[in-house]
């Protein structure tokens, strides 16, 4: 795909569903007793990827006048799958499922294509494991993950990283178990697997750090899915570095484990108002207007990395139209996402003429810099591909997007929410 310069950017975008959020309410709703709605679900695909994991273990889930419809099967519902559980490329799927299929009385098997082929799979292994699971992974302790379901024990566990996808593993495990699970989260992640069973009828609660949960029923419902922040992250962005731009996103998802971004901008110059605050199945919502702005550099390490880990490669596009240095550190999980983010990112951001440093955890960059048209790789990567058509937008000449149709990964309609606000 070939992209250039846009003038000015105006105008209304509109957001796929939350992503973890629909995997999460798909899932949820499928282990649920009776039916549930789900309205704004995301159709990404990585969605698709839990959907139809779902509809292999024996779940109905259907399209009806623009909601979903999850017959709910229960704790104990679901059925052995004739074939591999495909997750794709999602890690999500991945990682909740094995927690609940570890608690399963069948094994099942779960492949991904060759990017969630290679991300780190110990990390979910070990805890489930220690419940009573028999888990299989590769040598390299990757997928495909062969699970033996077993009569799972509770266990008190800490998170040795920061991951909302362990984290949701093992509680997810823990409906499933013997007592009382906890698991103890040093450095705060994102928190919508607790508001989801919660607002499905669960008793999950947070003392400090450890949130608690034991055996029990969720009840079907209406689930609302809000828009995805980490989407609408493109825009924000975009709206700060094109010239004379004003774009509105409405109904965006601003829960505080993932809206980082918007105070730390906001705190350093950048025009963003947030209007309409309100919640939404427990999640907070509210409107967005962004105006162009110029954004100081800033520093974000530890505790707050896991609260815009995924936004990092569009807000290191940012970090060459800043004023200043921006700097990421305490971030090295980003070496294990969708591809490697911090060489990703450096390397086409070299192509592009940009100066960047490397950290083993983090990325440093001193802006401002003029971007050059480039070929971009995307490292079969969908955040990677959308940061660099929105540095596109900002450089002078053509720049080439292989792969970009990646995007659908997360954002099915991001181009055309391009060409909608750059007309
Ligand atoms: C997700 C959690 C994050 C995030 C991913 C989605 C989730 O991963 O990067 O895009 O839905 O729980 P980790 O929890 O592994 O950091």
């Amino acid at each position: 795909m070939k992209l250039t310069k846009a003038s000015r950017l105006y105008g209304e975008v509109t957001l796929p569903g939350d992503k973890s959020i629909s995997q999460r309410a798909l899932l949820f709703a499928a282990l649920a007793n009776g039916t549930s709605t789900i309205s704004g679900l995301s159709n990404a695909d990585d969605v698709n990827s839990m959907a139809s994991c779902l509809r292999q273990l024996g779940v109905q889930i259907k399209s009806e006048g623009g909601k979903i419809i999850v017959e709910g099967v229960g704790l104990y519902g679901l059925r052995q799958p004739k074939v591999e559980l495909d997750c794709g490329n999602s890690g999500t799927t991945m990682r909740l499922l094995a927690g609940v299929l570890a608690g399963q009385p069948f094994s099942s098997v779960l492949v991904g294509d060759a990017s969630l082929s290679r991300r780190p799979m110990r990390r979910i292994i070990d805890p489930l494991v220690a419940m009573g699971a028999k888990i299989e992974a590769s040598k390299a302790e990757t997928a495909p993950l062969k699970i033996a379901g077993r009569q799972l024990q509770g266990i008190s566990y800490e998170l040795p990283v920061a991951s909302a996808q362990v984290k949701s593993a093992v509680l997810l495990a823990g409906l499933f178990a013997d007592g009382e699970t906890t698991v103890i989260e040093p450095v705060e992640t994102r928190d919508h697997t607790e508001i989801m069973l919660n607002a499905m009828g669960m008793d999950v609660w947070k003392e400090i750090d450890t949130i608690h949960v034991s055996r029990g029923q969720l009840k079907a419902g209406n689930l609302l899915v809000p828009g995805d922040i980490s989407a609408a992250s493109f825009f924000i962005v975009a709206g700060l570095i094109v010239p004379e731009s004003q774009i509105t996103i409405k109904n965006v998802g601003i829960n505080p484990t993932r809206s980082y971004l918007l105070g730390l901008l906001q705190r350093n110059g950048a025009v963003i108002k947030i209007a309409n605050e309100r919640k939404s199945n427990g999640e907070p919502v509210a409107d967005l207007e962004i105006k162009s702005s110029v954004v100081n550099g800033f520093t974000v390490k530890g505790r707050e990395i896991p609260l815009l880990i995924d936004e990092i490669p569009i807000l290191a596009i940012l970090a060459t139209q800043s004023a200043g240095t921006t700097l990421f550190r305490n971030a090295k999980e980003l070496r294990v996402k969708e591809s490697d983010r911090i060489e990703a990112v450096a390397e086409n951001l070299r192509k592009m003429g940009v100066v960047v440093t490397t950290y083993e955890d983090g990325l440093e960059i001193t802006g401002k810099q003029e971007l050059k048209g480039a070929m971009i790789e995307t490292y079969h990567d969908h955040r990677i591909a959308m940061a660099f058509a929105v540095a596109a937008l900002v450089a002078e000449g053509e720049t080439i997007l292989e792969d970009a149709n990646l995007a659908t990964v997360s954002f099915p309609d991001f181009y055309k929410n391009i060409k909608s606000i750059s007309a």
